[in-house]
């Protein structure tokens, strides 16, 4: 899809215009601070570009699920991280309470060239989330020019993302979801071979279109955490009271079928009668009645870390932490699996992650966030695009 970016217009046409960015601030906040803050840092080169070549830059996000206005869900503290970030430079930045009506029209009229303003969350509104053409003709009003950096909220069809789009005759893809797509559709049509994909954490549901579309790609397609229970089960492996998927055993025994050959299952695990169980065993092969596997075990971390790390070239998609990471006793197979995509990457692989608890992940084994070639800021948004789904947020770019 041929998509205009930020450099496809002119510098002067920026100038003096109010450009309207769809961003996704939809960071963790607690108690009024936010946590990771990793999608603010990767809308920074698209609100720097706009505010020095003196747009008005009016940015827009969700955050959370609320059901109408909720002081939890209120993005002030985001303003206040964006501050710290870019507020010390020569861009001002204002926070208004709402994200239409009156007084954020006023507020806008009252920016100056190179001024940043964050609307408040737009899922203040319900009609940003059915796409609600008023409510969408109220956003296209505060701009001239539409830009969309927010890959990960791309997959959703709502009135920031795409109602009001549809209304602008300039709309432009904005830096970070120009890198999203150029890596996550070579993944997705063209890795580098060898592809090694690693695929972990819970919920194989979310996964499987993704799962569909990669697995025939793939030349290695390694498989922890819980769903690694879900194939050992369909192989005939006794799992003891590991977490299983039982809905969809028959979709794994059917890829097990087809792509047996090159997808690879732990052999030992660590295991406990529960997460809080400070009894914790190192078991090889069947899992006994009573115990769940909650990690990988050292002998597969050694075979994993050499498939993944051992060669580099290629290309190395990694999506969900290898066990339950969260808790010391079972962290140890995400934090090799974290370190041998870093190797990979230092041996040359281009190596990709995706998913927030992958990103933690990763961030727990010391792995810096510029020791891979990339690290998507989506988690549904990633998975739907890998399993070839429309991405309203990017179709109605390309000109509706
Ligand atoms: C995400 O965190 O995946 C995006 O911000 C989308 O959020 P949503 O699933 O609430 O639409």
């Amino acid at each position: 899809m041929n998509l205009k970016t930020l450099p496809d217009l002119e510098d002067s046409r920026y100038r003096g215009k109010r450009v309207l960015v769809r961003v996704d601030f939809n960071v963790s906040v607690s108690n009024g601070t936010v946590g990771e803050d990793y999608r603010i840092r990767m809308s920074l080169p698209t609100i720097e570009y706009l505010a020095s070549r003196g747009a008005k830059v009016v940015l827009a996000s969700h955050l959370g699920r609320p059901e109408g206005p909720e002081e939890k869900y209120s993005l002030a503290p985001v303003a206040r991280r964006l501050f710290e970030i870019v507020g010390k430079s020569s861009h001002p930045i204002r926070f208004a309470d709402d994200c239409v009506g009156e007084s954020v029209e006023r507020q806008i009229s009252e920016m100056n060239n190179g001024d940043i303003i964050l609307l408040e969350n737009l899922r203040f509104h319900k009609e940003e989330e059915v796409n609600d053409p008023e409510f969408s003709k109220m956003l296209a009003s505060l701009a001239e020019i539409y830009v969309n950096d927010a890959f990960s909220t791309s997959h959703r069809k709502h009135s920031s993302t795409y109602g009001a789009a549809t209304l602008f005759d300039t709309k432009l893809a904005g830096f970070n979801l120009s890198k999203e797509l150029a890596y996550l559709s070579m993944i997705k049509d063209n890795p580098v071979k060898p592809f090694t994909l690693v695929v972990g954490g819970v919920k194989i549901k979310d996964k499987i279109g993704a799962l569909e579309h990669l697995i025939p790609r793939a030349d290695k397609v390694i498989i922890g955490g819980a769903a690694a229970y879900t194939f050992l089960k369909a192989k005939g492996v006794k799992t003891g009271n590991s977490l299983i998927d039982e809905e969809r055993l028959p979709w794994v025994t059917k890829a097990l079928s087809m792509y047996g050959d090159k997808i690879v299952l732990p052999t030992d695990h660590v295991g406990a009668r529960s997460p809080t169980d400070t009894s914790v065993m190192m078991i090889k092969g069947d899992i006994p009645d009573g115990m769940s596997g909650f990690d990988i075990g050292s002998e597969t971390i050694e075979r994993y870390s050499a498939e993944v790390g051992g060669k580099g070239g290629g290309t190395v998609f990694w999506n969900g932490p290898m066990g339950m990471f969260e808790i010391r006793a079972f962290a140890n197979g995400t934090i090799n699996v974290a370190k041998s995509v870093a190797l990979a990457f230092w041996r040359g692989s281009k190596t990709l992650i995706g998913g927030g608890d992958t990103l933690e992940a990763m961030k727990k084994a010391g792995v810096a966030e510029n020791e891979v070639s990339h690290v998507s800021t989506g988690g549904g948004a990633t998975l739907r695009y890998l399993a070839g789904d429309t991405m309203p947020g990017v179709f109605v770019l390309s000109g509706v």
